[in-house]
């Protein structure tokens, strides 16, 4: 199946089944704006618990906050995103479409380097077992001609975004004879810098109401408490703040469904650290972050790391982790090595001391920070993307499954009378009493039980347990698991235990 036909059969799933709805629908929806369903909120919920319990409970010198949305304007002059928050942006005459200047150099590169990989794949095939991939790359001359080509390119662009030189973009995009994907036309405006913070107005009088920002980080949210924690948390360095909230970006492109919204949530972590430790501690995070991902149970392969080259205005390293969505390798998480900029910058532009002193140094300094910084809503596509699994079943019939992990599946089990009546819905509300405290179960009486195994594989629910009549004699219950559909007779008082399991198994 086509990468993009699987797209849009996981946004129909999520919509369908109560996960993702466009805003505003009704109204014809808001552009890369979404609510989620009561699926959904499920889901984000136990992506944002399992996330915090990692970084804050399982981590002793890791506290949360809560920072407002709203923040002193001035914070996002220091910070850099008043002057420097932005994207370059060109328009094609023809189609009216608005693109992002470097994501279209951008894509041209990736075709170029899906040429490479289709080069690979066809001489493994040919060579078999004795194919040597990196003798390959450093020899076929097809390769080496695209590489080049890929680094010229690169050559050019990072030092033009780097330079803010927007007229050598838009001669790059021109001289690749880059065409708008949907007019086919090379017909473009020049390119212009667009800073991507929504603002708005606060206070009731005009003539004195102040303009601020939504936030477009939370990061922020965090430097400018970062003393009040040290102090009344009495933290010693290296510490670190978490946090997770809404963050705000008018993208110019906004598209690939909850990719990338003008809305959305991340789950921040800044660590405070000595300066000149800063490296060891980004190497650090950059595992620590790789193992929570592989904790979900989802294959290596899915996850790469991506080493910036163009370093953001705050940044002295920094690398992404990229999972393989729909439409390809794309970040999930950036890990970023901050330096003391943004303290150093909230310093000076408050005029107020923002110094740890260390106990053990006996001195002063501006802690270096790096950053752990993963967007929830991409998080959730990820999971999403990954669990949708078409499966066509011995007897001939299809099903849809989501194979979402255990632990962050939204209903951890169903409870399925066999029949509405002969007292089997009673014993049902019983077991759904005494499970309902610990997990979110869902009791379900309607259709016959074939469909209402369906419909819990197409939430993703790990178990469907059903009552019958033998279980008001022997109080044993059939459990049903999601992924094998294998069952098994089990007595009512292990339920527990078994649902603990499989949620804990990670
Ligand atoms: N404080 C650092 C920071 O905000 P970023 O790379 O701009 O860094 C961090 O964003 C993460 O936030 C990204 O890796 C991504 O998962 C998520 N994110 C950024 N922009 C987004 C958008 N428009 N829609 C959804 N998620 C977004």
């Amino acid at each position: 199946m086509a990468n993009e036909d699987i797209l849009k059969k996981i946004i129909a799933h999520a919509k369908e089944y109560g996960f993702v709805f466009q805003s505003s629908e009704i109204y014809d929806g808001l552009s890369a704006v979404y609510d989620y369903g009561q699926n959904g909120v499920e889901l984000k919920n136990n992506i944002k618990e399992y996330w915090w319990k990692a970084m804050v409970r399982h981590h002793e010198n890791i506290v949360g906050v809560d920072a407002a949305i709203f923040m002193h304007p001035t914070i996002w002059k220091a910070s850099g995103h008043v002057d420097a928050f932005s994207d370059p942006m060109i328009d094609n005459k023809d189609s009216k479409k608005r693109y992002r200047a470097d994501v279209l150099v951008e894509d041209y590169l990736a075709k170029i380097e899906a040429k490479i990989e289709k080069e690979v794949t066809k001489a493994e095939k040919r060579f078999g077992d004795a194919f040597d991939k990196e003798q390959f790359l450093a020899t076929n001359p097809r390769v080496l001609a695209n590489k080049e080509k890929m680094e010229s390119i690169k050559n050019r662009l990072y030092p033009a975004m780097d330079e803010d030189d927007l007229e050598g973009i838009k001669k790059l995009i021109e001289d690749l004879e880059i065409a708008c994907p949907v007019s086919g036309s090379k017909n473009w405006t020049d390119v212009r810098q667009f800073n991507l913070m929504f603002s708005t107005q606060m206070g009731s009088l005009s003539e004195e109401a102040n303009q601020i920002y939504l936030r477009p980080e939370t990061a922020q949210g965090i430097f400018v408490n970062y003393l009040n924690v040290q102090k009344t948390g009495r933290m010693k360095i290296p510490f670190g703040i978490a946090q997770i909230g809404k963050a705000f970006r008018n993208e110019i492109v906004a598209r690939q469904f909850i990719f990338r919204m003008r809305e959305f949530e991340q789950m921040e972590m800044q660590f405070f650290v000595r300066p000149g430790e800063e490296m060891k501690w980004y190497e650090f995070w950059k595992e620590e972050r790789k193992k929570w991902h592989l904790s979900l149970g989802i294959p290596e392969s899915k996850y790469r790391f991506h080493d910036h080259e163009k370093l953001a205005h705050y940044a002295n390293a920094a690398a992404d982790i990229e999972f393989e969505f729909p439409m390809g390798f794309k970040e999930l998480e950036g890990i970023h090595s901050r330096t003391d900029f943004d303290l150093k910058a909230h310093q000076e532009y408050s005029g107020k001391k923002l110094q740890y002193f260390d106990p053990e140094l006996n001195e002063s300094y501006v802690p270096y920070v790096v950053e752990t910084s993963i967007g929830l809503d991409r998080t959730f596509l990820a999971i999403l993307s990954h669990a949708y699994t078409e499966e066509k079943l011995e007897d001939g019939s299809e099903r849809i499954v989501m194979k979402i992990p255990p632990v962050l599946a939204p209903i951890k089990a169903a409870i399925l009378p066999l029949l509405k009546k002969d007292g089997l819905p009673e014993k049902a509300r019983e077991i759904m009493d005494t499970l309902k405290y610990d997990y979110n179960c869902q009791y379900e009486e309607k259709d016959a039980i074939g469909r209402r195994y369906r419909r819990q594989d197409a939430i993703g629910t790990p178990y469907c347990i059903t009552v019958d009549h033998q279980t008001l004699e022997d109080n044993m219950v059939t459990i049903r698991e999601r992924d094998t559909m294998s069952q098994e007779r089990i007595p009512i008082d292990q339920l527990s235990s078994i649902i603990d399991k499989k949620i804990k198994g990670n």
